[in-house]
């Protein structure tokens, strides 16, 4: 692992050992903890270098706060990340970073700032942190502009502060994929903080009513409360169960834009902020009424596509077919008679096109695919569209438009998808995932079965096994969304077990998460 201090080291470092590989940065401010952690896993399991800078930004800091007591423990946090595989910690001084511009009283050399819309910076934290969220506008821009990139890894924690960095990722066209992950809890539900080590034993203790607060709210809203007022109160009237408690706000805002909702419609953000003595803590929950997400994950062959829409049938489900949408497209580069390699017309073309899927209404069908409002249910399966998906589905371009759509289906819920990085990349809040998968030798039993069936020649096992081996090396170090295993998937092996018996034990998996 590497420590630089000066963004030369950085600089130098990126130029020789970046080509061809994906860069993960985890801004910090240090003192980690494991919300930190998540942050850092996450980003090593999704790229191939992973850089955490460690800085204690004073621009985001007023002159009564904490910045001069804020937590600072390099060493510490160097041996952790080194433990957990970080590749490099950037870990500049003010100077460094800023120059002389923020002890200037000059105004002609004063510092260029990012200002996030008002909007958003006047509310929640920001009515009691004047200037705090251009500072880290400011200081995120930076960071990113210093490293450029592919992914950014900020917490759920920090709603405000992740809301505000996505606008002005959107806004500037800032070329990184932010990446929100979840709120990392104690045991008492207590959310970490690098804070957390100001309090005393006694308001430690009484720490997790924030979590509780939220629960509460979370629970009136799962019982069909909408009201601002009533979800307010009900969180308020939790944190006045302990004693040394001040309350800065309890608010209900919309979590993209963070505007103040007097009833949640689609999702609700919320957030609350508290003082223990001098200690400030925040925390927050979404409120979010959505049915269900499964995803199905694995290599090829374990059966995925059929079982998928078996599930889905018999939960009721849509099948969201990835695969048919990756056709439909293909379909659709093919009627504009578009050059296979213009990738930019391609990304033009994609970039405009509207997908939808319905339920066929019959187990034994796929679903019905539209693009553009044609109904191409039969037209995606020919075989001009069969030779020519798997390139188009390969394009960059064409995966993130297509990802977006898919997670635009998620927001409502109600979907069973299968593929390779469901779990882990497109829905990654799914309410049940799982992994199916199957020995290389039943895979290849099977294969050999269809081709019989197809009177397709007579291929050797052997040679499908290897087949499939490569196939399965291929699928899970290729750049592009690798096949992976979500951490809280549950594993299937389908060897021996017919498609009804793993359509069987996926609805009762189901029925048992979601109805127990
Ligand atoms: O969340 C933090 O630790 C900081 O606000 C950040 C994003 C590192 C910017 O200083």
């Amino acid at each position: 692992m590497h420590l630089f201090t000066t963004t030369a080291g950085l600089r130098c470092y990126l130029d020789r050992y970046r080509p061809g590989k994906e860069v993960a940065l985890v801004p910090t401010m240090g003192a980690l903890h494991p919300g930190h952690f998540s942050l850092i896993e996450r980003a090593r399991r999704e790229n191939a270098i992973v850089i955490v800078s460690i800085f204690v930004n004073p621009l985001q800091f007023s002159p009564t706060e904490d910045f001069q007591q804020y937590p600072r423990q390099l060493e510490q946090d160097r041996q952790r990340c080194e433990q957990v595989g970080v590749d490099v910690i950037f870990a500049p001084t003010a100077v460094e970073l800023y120059g002389n511009r923020l002890l200037t009283s000059d105004p002609s050399t004063q510092l260029t700032q990012v200002m996030p819309p008002a909007t958003m910076t006047n509310v929640l934290c920001g009515r009691s942190r004047p200037g705090h969220f251009q500072g880290v506008a400011t200081v995120v821009t930076k960071l990113l502009n210093l490293v450029q990139p592919e992914r950014a890894y900020f917490g759920q924690k920090d709603a405000q502060q992740l809301a505000i960095i996505q606008r002005l990722v959107a806004d500037l066209n800032l070329p990184v994929t932010i990446v929100p992950c979840p709120i990392v809890r104690e045991e008492s539900g207590l959310a970490y903080s690098s804070r957390n080590q100001y309090l005393t034993e006694s308001q430690k203790a009484q720490a997790p009513v924030l979590y509780r607060a939220l629960q509460q709210g979370q629970n009136a809203f799962h019982g069909g409360e909408r009201d601002r007022t009533i979800l307010i109160e009900t969180v308020k009237s939790e944190l006045a169960s302990v004693r040394d408690i001040q309350v800065e706000y309890v608010e209900l805002v919309h979590p993209t834009t963070l505007m103040p909702l007097d009833q949640v419609e689609d999702k609700g953000l919320l957030a609350i902020a508290v003082r223990f003595g001098s200690t400030r803590l925040i925390d927050n929950i979404v409120l979010q009424y959505r049915q269900p997400i499964v995803a199905i994950d694995g290599p090829a062959g374990a059966g995925k596509s059929t079982v998928t829409r078996l599930v889905a049938h018999q939960l009721g489900l849509m099948h969201l077919d990835t695969g048919a949408m990756y056709r439909a497209v293909t379909w659709r580069v093919v009627q504009a008679g578009i050059d296979w390699d213009d990738e930019p017309a391609i990304a033009e073309l994609v970039s405009q096109c509207e997908i939808s899927l319905s339920p066929s209404g019959s187990e034994d069908e796929a679903v019905r695919v539209w693009i553009d409002g044609e109904d191409v249910t039969q037209a995606i399966r020919s075989l001009n569209v069969t030779s020519h998906v798997s390139a188009i589905a390969a394009l960059p371009t064409v995966r993130r438009e297509l990802v977006k759509q898919q997670q635009r289906w998620g927001c409502k819920g109600g979907v069973v998808a299968e593929g390779r990085d469901i779990g882990t990349y497109v829905f990654p809040d799914a309410e049940l995932k799982i992994f199916l998968t199957a020995s290389v030798q039943e895979r290849a039993r099977r294969r050999q079965q269809d081709l019989k069936d197809q009177n397709q020649g007579d291929v050797s096992l052997e040679q499908l096994e290897q087949d499939i081996e490569k196939r399965d090396y291929r699928d899970s170090t290729r750049a592009l969304a690798p096949l992976r295993k979500a951490a809280d998937a549950i594993e299937i092996n389908t060897d021996g077990l017919t498609i009804p018996e793993v359509t069987e034990r996926i609805v009762t998996l189901y029925k048992q998460k979601l109805f127990s």
